[in-house]
């Protein structure tokens, strides 16, 4: 793994261009970072998470920048709230940052969200870029130009769309990710795969009974992302193509939202994907094939693929999801791996069905008929 690493330096980093703003992807990415500031900005200001092994990340980079200054600042979604992002803009004010400064985040999911919007309305903008070191800031949070935070209503309701002016996944702050987080992130990696076939789902299916260490982390990045960036590309507001990237997502929010928040994130995603393939099998889109290596990717992987959360609260917090269309829910359902097609109506006994079979396990596939 070190000789990959070390090889995977020596042919440098992987970049992607999709949105009109660099996302590179790569292990130890300080002197790009560098040079990326250097050629374009003035002062830059360095926002990090608190958590220790971020904050190192985010030290080690002020070096590397000449005496750039770190404010840092305890998060987790309890505090991804406006109240942190008024700290975050007064803190700014206190350094002196002026609007040609670049402000530089560096965190997870929650850091990509929160800084972006801060950036986003400060002076009425500032630029941003964000050092991801989570996997879902990677393959998710940090691209696509959507920040925010969370009202006590509900989570993401205030934001604003913001593009950064570069995205660094830095690979190597992955080996101190604890596994749980690296989890939140591998649902939205096996989503990916499912939407594009071919290439990442198979690597997953490759990669699934070998030890994380060993994985390619930066090739499986590239890949993951770059599925975002291409839609993104074509449906930056969220008119269309965008949906896309809701697979799994309208059974996992209700999951999430129905256990009070207990099942995470992506666990409650993962079990999403199953009830998505339960969904398109049962209206005669999908086959068991590909259902199935979906349900053992997920099995593979440590996922879950089941709930004993209730289905009628499963049912009833999906009908507050925001994406919902003259009052109809709108399926993404698999038809195969590599071909997902979104705004399906079903109707609600046969969503209330999968729901129901979401307490028991997998079945076997059917015998085939000769
Ligand atoms: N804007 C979008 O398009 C979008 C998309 C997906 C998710 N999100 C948001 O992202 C958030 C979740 O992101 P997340 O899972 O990265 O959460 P997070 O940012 O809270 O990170 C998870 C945990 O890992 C820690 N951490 C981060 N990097 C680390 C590292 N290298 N080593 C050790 N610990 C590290 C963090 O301190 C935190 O405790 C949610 O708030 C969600 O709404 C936004």
């Amino acid at each position: 793994v070190v000789a990959q690493e070390e090889d995977r330096h020596l042919s440098g980093p992987l970049y992607n261009d999709d949105l009109g703003y660099p996302i590179v992807v790569g292990s130890g990415l300080g002197d790009e970072i560098a040079t990326f500031v250097r050629e374009r900005y003035g002062p830059v200001v360095i926002l990090c998470d608190a958590n220790p092994p971020v904050y190192a990340i985010a030290h080690r980079l002020a070096g590397v920048l000449q005496n750039a200054s770190v404010l840092a600042f305890p998060l987790g979604e309890k505090r991804k709230r406006l109240s942190t992002v008024e700290r975050v803009l007064d803190a700014l004010v206190a350094e002196g940052v002026e609007r040609t400064s670049l402000v530089l985040g560096v965190g997870g999911g929650i850091a990509s969200d929160l800084f972006g919007f801060a950036a986003a309305t400060y002076m009425r903008g500032v630029a941003y870029a964000h050092v991801a070191t989570s996997l879902v800031a990677m393959v998710d949070a940090a691209i696509g130009g959507k920040t925010g935070v969370d009202l006590r209503r509900g989570k993401n309701l205030a934001g604003a769309f913001a593009d950064p002016k570069a995205v660094f996944c830095e690979i190597s702050a992955l080996r101190t990710l604890p596994y749980r987080s690296l989890r939140e992130g591998l649902a939205e990696v096996v989503k990916a795969g499912i939407i594009e076939g071919d290439d990442l789902f198979d690597s997953l299916e490759e990669l699934s009974p070998h030890p994380f260490w060993q994985w390619p982390w930066a090739e499986l990045v590239y890949a993951a992302a770059k599925v975002k960036t291409m839609i993104v590309a074509d449906d930056r507001l969220e008119s269309g193509m965008r949906e896309l990237l809701n697979l799994g997502h309208t059974f996992g929010h209700g999951i999430e939202q129905a256990s009070g928040y207990r099942i995470t994130h992506g666990a409650a995603v993962a079990i999403g994907l199953r009830a998505a393939g339960l969904l398109a099998l049962q209206t005669g889109r999908f086959n068991e094939r590909d259902h199935l290596r979906v349900l053992t990717l997920l099995t593979l992987l440590g996922m879950p693929t089941r709930t004993t959360v209730d289905a009628d609260a499963i049912f009833a917090a999906m009908q507050t999801d925001k994406k919902k269309r003259a009052g109809t829910l709108r399926f993404v359902l698999p038809r195969a791996i590599g071909d997902v097609e979104y705004g399906v109506t079903c109707n609600d006994r046969t969503v209330r069905s999968v729901l129901a079979r979401l307490a028991r396990p997998p079945e076997p596939p059917r015998a085939r008929r000769r």
